[in-house]
């Protein structure tokens, strides 16, 4: 390859970069919060900067009324379980895996899923084995039967995105307990992702169950609208905690101006929250009436459990690329389905519900002609 032909990551790198350089964009495709946030929030975010607080770093594993909100919000008991603060729940998931899973060990998790933690654990040298979960006679949900076939002894980790990230299906409870004693039956950790969980209808921590050996990962992104600011956590039993905390990808404490936000943000969730769910769920409604006067499309799962909606299209004939990149002709950024799977990469694609009415409105506006001008157009697109 010459020099001038760039690498992939280059060119990943440069469409994100054109998107965020884009004002026009309507960001419906990462699940990301748009709604304006609420003003204790930015009060709490222009007094860390109009005291210069950032001069500092943040203790190394959050700032203690950070970490006791956390664990109130996911109502676990502190003298159990503790909290280390990371820069986002992609790091809790990374920290985890790096240390937990390695050479030759099995790591199981679905399909569709959110891929990365699956690349972490095969750069540690592990086998990533994925339930197929496009199945609308098990709820587009993991069968604990399905997982039981596959765990055995050398078994290191389950990871369970729940809800589920693409399709918006959660796990219920009776099925939390099966899957955590299957975890605990082969010895495996039992990463649970609970990025979406402020969303779901009804949501079981596995950490209840399984409290020996579930980890917890808690995302500020998706219900708080930070995304940016980059602030999560990993939740799990002291002694656990107190392994992670021995090597962190980041000893010096995470961003202090998004820690002083999470704090605001949970300590106002109880009127924040309320206004952001019933916005999600008028635009999955205004989106489920687009989707049924366009022949071929259906919901997989609806009502979505999660900030976003999945829209199958395979009875259109269309690529879900193909789909994406013609929003992105109209400044809209939806994701396609061979970001969450390659089995199902031509099956769907995916909605943000967090987002002001007006980007919703003007996803479903266009949603008819894009579909036919997708199928009367051959070839392929690329998006990433
Ligand atoms: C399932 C899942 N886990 C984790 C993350 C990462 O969240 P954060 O922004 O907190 O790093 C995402 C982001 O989209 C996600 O979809």
């Amino acid at each position: 390859m010459g020099p001038s032909v760039k690498k992939p990551f280059e060119e990943r790198n440069l469409h994100f970069d054109r998107l965020i350089g884009n004002k026009n964009l309507k960001w419906l495709g990462q699940n990301t919060n748009h709604i304006p946030c609420h003003p204790a929030v930015r009060e709490a975010m222009l007094r860390c900067i109009a005291d210069e607080e950032f001069h500092i770093y943040a203790p190394p594993c959050g700032i203690e009324e950070l970490r006791a909100l956390i664990l109130d919000d996911l109502g676990l008991p502190a003298d159990e379980f503790s909290v280390l603060v990371t820069d986002g729940a992609i790091e809790a998931l990374y920290h985890a895996v790096k240390t937990w899973v390695g050479s030759g060990d099995r790591f199981i998790a679905t399909d569709p899923g959110w891929l990365w933690p699956h690349s972490f654990a095969r750069a540690a040298g592990a086998t990533v084995v994925s339930l197929p979960i496009y199945d609308a006679a098990a709820g587009y949900r993991l069968r604990p039967e399905a997982l039981a076939a596959a765990a055995g002894p050398e078994t290191r980790a389950i990871y369970l995105v729940d809800p589920n990230n693409p399709l918006g299906s959660c796990q219920t409870a009776e099925e939390i307990e099966a899957i955590a004693g299957i975890a605990r039956k082969s010895g495996a950790l039992l990463i649970h992702d609970c990025t979406y969980r402020h969303f779901a209808k009804a949501h079981t921590l596995a950490a209840r169950f399984y409290p020996e050996g579930t980890v917890t990962t808690y995302s500020f992104s998706k219900w708080l609208g930070i995304a940016g600011l980059r602030c999560g956590a990993v939740v799990a039993r002291r002694d656990m905690i107190e392994e992670l905390a021995a090597a962190p990808p980041n000893n010096l404490g995470s961003s202090i101006l998004a820690q002083r936000a999470a704090i605001a943000g949970l300590r106002h969730k109880a009127e924040w929250l309320p206004q952001v769910l019933s916005i999600a769920d008028a635009n999955q409604r205004r989106i489920a009436a687009a989707v049924q006067g366009v022949e071929g499309l259906f919901l997989p799962v609806y009502p979505s459990n999660g900030n976003f909606i999945a829209i199958d299209v395979t009875g259109a004939g269309i690529s879900p690329d193909a789909l994406a990149a013609a929003y992105l002709r109209h400044d809209i950024m939806i994701r396609q389905a061979s970001y969450h799977s390659r089995e199902f990469a031509d099956r769907f694609i995916k909605v943000g519900t967090t987002v002001p009415e007006a980007w919703v409105e003007d996803f479903c506006t266009l949603l008819p002609g894009l579909v036919a001008e997708v199928a009367a157009a051959a070839g392929t697109a690329r998006v990433y």
